[in-house]
C-alpha cells in the first residue's frame, strides 16, 4: 500500500511534502493528517531543513478532508480532532512553509493556504470552501483570516455560498501569491523554497514568527472555536445528509 503522505528531500535545505491519495483526489483521511503532522514536525526538529514545501500527486492539491472519515467521526463522536491538530500544526510550523498547487484545493485544501507562508497555483487550479453545503462551517482560522486579508464582502462571498473560484479569484483573495502557467507550480514553489534555503536561516525564521506574530493568538483561538462549532456541525442532520448523497454519487 503507498503511503498518503510522502516526504523528500529534494534540494539542500528543501523538503518535500506531498499529498499522495491521487486515485481519492488526496482526500486527506486520519492517516494523512497523521503523516503530515509528523512531516512537518521532522521538518521543524531537522536542522538542515529550511523550507518545506508542500503539495499534491496527481495533478491535484487536495478534495479536502475525506467524506467517509467525516461520516465516521460524526458517527463515533470524535469530531475532526486530527484534522485541527494538523490546523494548529501548519498554523504554528516555524520554517517556512510554500504551497504548489494545481487542480483542486477544496475545503481543508484552501484554508490550509491561509497558513503557508507563499503559494503558487497553476492557471487551472480550482478552490472551493464548500462548509456551508456540506451542513458544516468555516474552519481552520478562516472564519477570521480570510476576513483580513480578502476583505469581509469577499470572505462572505467564499465562505457563505461556498462555490468554486479560480485560481485568478484566489490569488485576488489574498490566498496565493502568483498565478503561473498550468503544471508549474511546483517548480516555482522549488525555486522559490531554494532561494530562501540559501538566506541566513534564523533571519528568515525570526521574519516568520513576526509576521505572524499579531495574529497569531487570534489564529489559535478561532481555530479552537471553530473546531467546537465543526464537531457539533458534524453529527447534524443538515451534514449527515450531505455527506450521505456524496457518498451515494
Ligand atoms: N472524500 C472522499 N472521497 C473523495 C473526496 C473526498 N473529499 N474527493 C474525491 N473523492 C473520491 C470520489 O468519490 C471518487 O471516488 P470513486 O472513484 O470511487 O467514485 C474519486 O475520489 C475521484 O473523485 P471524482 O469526484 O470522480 O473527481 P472529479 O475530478 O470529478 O471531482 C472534486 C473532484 C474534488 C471536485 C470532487 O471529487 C469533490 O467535490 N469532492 C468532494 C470535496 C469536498 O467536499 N471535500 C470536503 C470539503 S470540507
Amino acid at each position: 500500500m503507498s503511503e498518503s503522505v510522502v516526504t523528500e528531500t529534494v534540494a539542500a535545505g528543501v523538503v518535500q511534502i506531498t499529498m499522495n491519495r491521487p486515485d481519492r483526489k488526496n482526500a486527506l483521511d486520519r492517516a494523512s493528517y497523521a503523516g503530515l503532522i509528523a512531516a512537518l514536525a521532522a521538518a521543524d526538529a531537522d536542522e538542515t531543513i529550511r523550507a518545506i514545501v508542500l503539495t499534491g500527486a496527481g495533478g491535484c492539491f487536495t478534495s479536502g478532508n475525506d467524506i467517509r472519515d467525516f461520516a465516521a467521526a460524526a458517527a463515533s463522536g470524535d469530531g475532526a480532532r486530527i484534522a485541527i491538530d494538523f490546523l494548529t500544526a501548519i498554523s504554528s510550523t516555524a520554517k517556512p512553509i510554500l504551497a504548489a498547487v494545481e487542480g483542486f484545493a477544496v475545503g481543508i485544501g484552501t484554508t490550509m493556504l491561509l497558513h503557508c507562508d507563499l503559494a503558487f497555483a497553476g492557471a487551472g487550479a480550482t478552490f472551493r470552501m464548500p462548509f456551508v453545503t456540506l451542513g458544516l462551517c468555516p474552519e481552520g482560522g478562516s472564519s477570521y483570516l480570510l476576513p483580513l486579508i480578502a476583505g469581509q464582502k469577499v470572505a462572505a462571498e467564499l465562505l457563505m455560498l461556498g462555490e468554486a473560484f479560480d485560481a485568478p479569484a484566489a490569488l485576488d483573495a489574498g490566498l496565493l501569491n502568483r498565478v503561473v502557467p498550468e503544471g508549474t507550480a511546483l517548480e516555482h514553489a522549488l525555486a522559490r523554497a531554494k532561494t530562501l534555503a540559501a538566506l541566513p536561516p534564523q533571519s528568515v525564521a525570526l521574519t516568520k514568527m513576526l509576521l505572524k506574530k499579531g495574529t497569531r493568538t487570534a489564529t489559535a483561538e478561532t481555530i479552537a472555536e471553530e473546531a467546537r462549532h465543526f464537531g457539533e456541525r458534524l453529527r447534524s442532520p443538515e451534514a449527515m445528509a450531505a455527506f450521505a448523497a456524496f457518498l451515494k454519487k
